[in-house]
């Protein structure tokens, strides 16, 4: 037996890989998910990298079918990028969209186990804050922003998930079909957050499954203050409209 899903079922996964400067990085990704699932196609999101990572991206393309890329003029953060590449996907005939980091912090090796919990459920988020997850060489202030920004994001929000800014998902096509992507305005990692409360609202399946998230060796991540902000500011305005509706919603 083999441990990946056919991709029978739900129909075939595209993984969105969104990059900004990862040329180390990209090659050995998409090899070890090939690896990990051959069935799977890829869509690279690239803002015009200045280290020549679009470049790289079309030679493997050319390589390879299952590789696509999307090439962007600017840098407009990770939110911009994934709803380029979602509205790309809904084009085509994909039943399941991956979201993978191009860092490798995302084992593709794990996507095998998200896969098979999207059989009942919407949507899969790759989790490090359920019991068997787990985040590598992280430095201090960089777990306690994320410990922080989930306590935080589940207070307002008043949902049970542990992960809700994670960056490794799977979604049905049905979510993003559904979701109204033309309203996501989230341009930073927020972008996560917010895709995760707008498919809680509209009464989706949300599951977490643990992953352990490595942080990269190679390149630089590109968080900074302003992703910060904008997500504290984000996250305060849903809450406080969520109690000015007094909604309670579950999962
Ligand atoms: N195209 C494009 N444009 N790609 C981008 C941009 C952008 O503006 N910004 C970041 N990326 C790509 C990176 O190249 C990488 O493949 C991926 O998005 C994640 O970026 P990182 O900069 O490595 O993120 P991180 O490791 O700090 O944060 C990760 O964990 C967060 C939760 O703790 C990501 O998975 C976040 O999505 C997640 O919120
Ligand atoms: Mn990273």
């Amino acid at each position: 037996m083999s441990e990946a899903p056919p991709p029978g079922a739900l129909g075939p996964v595209l993984v969105v890989i969104p990059t900004y400067d990862e040329r180390e990085n990209l090659g050995p990704v998409v090899s070890r998910l090939h690896a990990a699932v051959p069935h799977a196609d890829v869509l690279v999101v690239d803002d015009a990298s200045p280290d020549g990572t679009g470049a790289l991206a079309d030679e493997m393309a050319a390589a390879d079918p299952r590789v696509r890329v999307l090439h962007r003029t600017t840098k407009e953060g990770l939110g911009a990028a994934y709803l380029a590449g979602f509205a790309l996907a809904l084009r085509g005939e994909h039943g399941v969209v991956v979201e993978m980091d191009a860092d490798g912090s995302h084992a593709p090796e794990d996507l095998p186990a998200l896969l098979d919990a999207l059989r009942d459920a919407d949507l899969v988020l790759g989790s490090r804050y359920v019991r068997g997850g787990e985040v590598v060489n992280w430095p201090a202030h960089r777990a306690w922003l994320s410990r922080g920004g989930n306590l935080y994001s589940r207070l307002a929000l008043g949902v049970p998930i542990r992960d809700l800014t994670g960056g490794y998902r799977a979604f049905r096509r049905q979510v993003l079909e559904e979701l109204d992507l033309d309203e996501v305005a989230s341009q930073g990692y927020c972008f996560q957050v917010d895709m995760a409360w707008r498919a809680v609202q509209a009464g989706f399946r949300v599951r977490e499954v643990p992953i352990t998230f490595v942080e990269r060796e190679r390149g630089a991540s590109k968080m900074n203050r302003a992703i910060v902000g904008e997500a504290l500011w984000s996250v305060t305005r849903w809450g406080v409209q969520r109690v000015l509706r007094r909604d309670r919603v579950r999962t």
